[in-house]
């Protein structure tokens, strides 16, 4: 016979989750309104994505309490000493559904609509994987501590890390577990801030191959057996994060340029759109942008450096290593289409703004972001600097009529993760560089 008071907390449930099955529920006694998942390891689970978050807490707030669905919530799963660690006036945190783990029951009694309690990471997920969870829980964030994150980090059901990257050495009582970069690779990183004199930067990390599972065979749960690199679609990252991959930056400028651009007719039946004053940015720190096959990029880059001779491109270096206190390092070239290439160096990485007067957003921009990048990453390395911001400056960018169907394609294909750069540790002396140089790593010529 059930008791008065767990009659009392079915109705409850029934009241606000409709759908539930009750006999999935287990009533905790020396909790009010929680309740946990009976004893279910074999069922669909759902998948998660780690949050740690340091610095601005509202940027972890805005990637863990927005929806899609306006008539959904996010879950955020995290230990009970995380739980215990925010100040009462502050939980539960608003908008969400918080999931408390704890093992011994110690969570107190305090708990209240929007907490629930699971003895472990995988009956959580399992409970989120079940009505009323899976229609009401659109994304699952897992937000620490440490110890739940050695756990939960790189698990084969965690799709996404969102971390904030800290430049400086901190005393802390509280560590994760490195990332296992075998299976993830950057998805975007942020440019740096500065906050009280320490430099940290936003990055996220998306899974691109797992050995047990694939977790999206199925949206709340069925798995199937996978070991590859997984070149799926990763819609599933934030809208807010998905849209910081820097391939929008080159398909968001042709999309402005065919809906928009000044119409010029060059020959009969032929028309060209173009856009004065444009810009790209691409973040070099951790990927490397290829837009294009590799093998297409190398010729491309080794006849920039030959182009790039005559005009001292060993002074540039020479230049970059020994007075880069010289605000401007610059290399014109009118040979390649009046490109000029201007380096800065601040903080121990290497910048590079390039301009060119004129540019065919298909024949050229994705050969030369790659080529720029490469000659970037290559100069940095030989000088011992970290690369970081290649911005391009166009003065007029076209797509010529019979370029805007596939351009149209290309836009239409959902980006993937870039992949890394190594270039051979062993050389420092950039005319003896060779195509076996330079290897990239998570390179999926399918994509
Ligand atoms: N900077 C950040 O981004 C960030 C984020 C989160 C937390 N933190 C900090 O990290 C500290 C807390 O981290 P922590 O490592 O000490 O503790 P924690 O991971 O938050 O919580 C540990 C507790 O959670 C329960 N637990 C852990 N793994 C479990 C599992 N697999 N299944 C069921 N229960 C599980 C256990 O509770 P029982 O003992 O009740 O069984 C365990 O004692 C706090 O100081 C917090 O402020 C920082």
């Amino acid at each position: 016979m059930p008791t008065l008071r767990n009659q009392i907390l079915r109705k409850y449930f029934k009241a606000h989750y409709p759908n539930i099955d009750s006999a999935t529920l287990k009533c905790r006694a020396n909790s009010r309104f929680s309740f946990m998942a009976g004893d279910m390891n074999s069922g669909p689970k759902r998948t998660y994505q780690v949050v740690v978050a340091e610095g601005r807490k509202s940027a972890m707030e805005e990637l863990t309490a927005t929806t899609l669905d306006p008539t959904k919530k996010n879950a955020v799963v995290m230990g009970r000493k995380t739980w215990e660690s925010i100040p009462l006036q502050f939980r539960p945190l608003p908008a969400r559904l918080n999931v408390v783990l704890s093992r011994s029951g110690k969570v107190g009694d305090s708990i209240e609509e929007n907490v629930v309690i699971c003895e472990s990471i995988s009956s959580a997920l399992e409970s989120l994987a079940q009505p009323p969870y899976s229609q009401s829980i659109e994304k699952v964030f897992v937000i620490g501590g440490g110890q739940v994150l050695r756990e939960a980090l790189n698990a084969p059901r965690c799709d996404a890390i969102h971390i904030t990257e800290i430049e400086t050495s901190i005393d802390c009582d509280t560590f994760i577990p490195s990332i296992d970069f075998s299976s993830f690779q950057p998805w975007y990183s942020s440019q740096p801030f500065v906050e009280n004199n320490v430099r940290f930067s936003f990055a996220t990390y998306v899974r691109v191959r797992t050995s047990t599972v694939n977790p999206h065979a199925c949206g709340n749960g069925e798995e199937s057996s996978s070991d590859k690199f997984e070149v799926g679609s990763f819609t599933f990252l934030p809208k807010m994060i998905f849209e910081r991959h820097d391939e929008h930056f080159y398909f968001g400028l042709v999309q402005e340029i065919i809906s928009s651009g000044y119409k010029k007719h060059d020959e009969p039946g032929n028309c060209t759109l173009s856009k004065f004053d444009c810009e790209m940015r691409f973040n070099l720190c951790k990927s490397f942008p290829k837009g294009v096959s590799w093998e297409g990029v190398l010729p491309e880059f080794f006849r920039l450096i030959s182009g790039t001779t005559n005009e001292k491109l060993a002074d540039v270096i020479d230049a970059i290593k020994n007075n880069s206190d010289d605000k401007r390092i610059i290399l014109s070239l009118q040979n390649l289409s009046d490109l000029t290439l201007e380096f800065s160096v601040a903080n121990g990485e290497l910048s590079l703004h390039t301009h060119q007067p004129f540019v065919d957003m298909f024949l050229s921009v994705p050969k030369n972001i790659a080529s720029y990048a490469l000659l970037k990453c290559t100069i940095a390395h030989v000088c011992g600097l970290i690369p970081s911001d290649l911005n391009l400056k166009i003065g007029e960018a076209h797509v010529r009529g019979t370029h805007i169907r596939p351009l149209q394609d290309q836009i239409h294909r959902l980006p993937t993760p870039f992949p890394i750069l190594k270039i051979n540790p062993n050389k420092t002396n950039i005319d003896t560089y060779v195509s076996a140089d330079y290897e990239l790593v998570g390179y999926d010529p399918h994509s």
